[in-house]
């Protein structure tokens, strides 16, 4: 796992009295830092949502679990899943325990259940199928019964049971209700789609994080593969070159992670190769606001 300010705080070491190999770690430019509480993640995070529902298939398990694993070979980071996404949390679970690295990823998943009474049993299943002992990120999926979730979430971040708060949507929706949320709660993170063909979010909720210090996890980079699909074979912006993008993938998720607003970007795939292409996009150079400009301009010629 990277260490974190917060791991050393609570583990009571000084920065002082850290290795140098620590420091680099901790300066290391392709991680990005949550305002609230200082710690520091990977850019390139990996969602789970259908790619990951593979029930018992020892094939598909399999390859799930090579897919992680080149995931954390690659720097590791947010592995975001819910209740919502089949047998996604009983995967990562396994190949976690596979692959004796469950204390290795920045563990991110969700409440959803319409009854606050359920939340806390539902996060204690969602713990034990990963086989961690707590969740860095618990969010309150699609803003079902937020405000009672909350009050646990904020509960056990009190407690010590739970590293950050957040609550997310996807597809442009309820962005009015999220607002109100973020101006009234101390959210740590707040989880939306954002991508160069749906790019709401720029208008209230990225600058609104910004000024709050919430940290934004992207979802649906490559609006659920229909992106890379329908780009194939047309030609990158000169940009692209600049950029170190080889292809329109990379190029996708380095446009949204210079967005200033942006913190994480959380694709889904069930392809090492893939993995390793978008881990590769979070280093190296980000579009400034012109080369931003540029990628949109060329998208909207297509
Ligand atoms: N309301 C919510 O909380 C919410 C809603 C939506 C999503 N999410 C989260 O966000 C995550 C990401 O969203 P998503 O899964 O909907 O869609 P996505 O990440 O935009 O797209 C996933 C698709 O992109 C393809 N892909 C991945 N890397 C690629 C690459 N380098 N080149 C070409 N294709 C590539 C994958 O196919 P291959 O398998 O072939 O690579 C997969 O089909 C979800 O898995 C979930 O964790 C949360």
């Amino acid at each position: 796992m990277t260490l974190t300010r917060r791991h050393l705080i609570t583990s009571g070491l000084a920065f002082a009295a850290l290795p140098a190999t620590t420091l680099n770690a901790a300066t290391d430019p392709t991680l990005r830092t949550i305002p609230s509480t200082g710690v520091k993640v990977p850019a390139v995070g990996l969602g789970s949502w259908i790619t990951f529902n593979v029930g018992n298939d020892p094939e598909l398990l399999r390859a799930s679990t090579e897919v992680i694993a080149a995931f954390l070979d690659e720097g590791g980071g947010m592995i975001d899943s819910s209740p919502m996404y089949g047998s996604s949390q009983d995967t990562i679970g396994h190949a976690l325990e596979q692959l004796g690295r469950r204390d290795a990823v920045f563990a991110t998943d969700k409440v959803w259940t319409g009854s606050m009474a359920d939340g806390p049993e539902q996060i204690g299943a969602t713990r034990d199928k990963w086989g961690v002992t707590r969740f860095e990120l618990l969010q309150v999926h699609n803003l079902v019964e937020w405000r009672g979730h909350l009050d646990t979430l904020f509960e056990m971040k009190a407690a010590g049971q739970l590293g950050h708060v957040g609550i997310t949507t996807s597809h442009g929706r309820r962005h009015r209700e999220m607002e109100r949320i973020m101006k009234d709660y101390p959210l740590d993170f707040v989880q939306l789609t954002y991508n160069l063909a749906n790019r709401d979010a720029e208008a209230r909720l990225l600058p609104l994080a910004r000024e709050k210090g919430i940290s934004v996890i992207a979802n649906r980079p490559f609006e659920r593969g229909a992106l890379p699909r329908r780009l194939e074979g047309a030609p990158l912006p000169g940009v692209a070159a600049e950029l170190g993008a080889d292809n329109w993938a990379q190029l996708l998720l380095k446009f949204v992670l210079s967005h200033p607003g942006v913190t994480i970007a959380i694709p889904a795939t069930t392809r090492v190769e893939h993995v390793r292409e978008n881990k590769v996009a979070g280093r190296g150079p980000l579009p400034d606001a012109a080369q931003r400009r540029e990628i949109v301009a060329h998208f909207q010629s297509l």
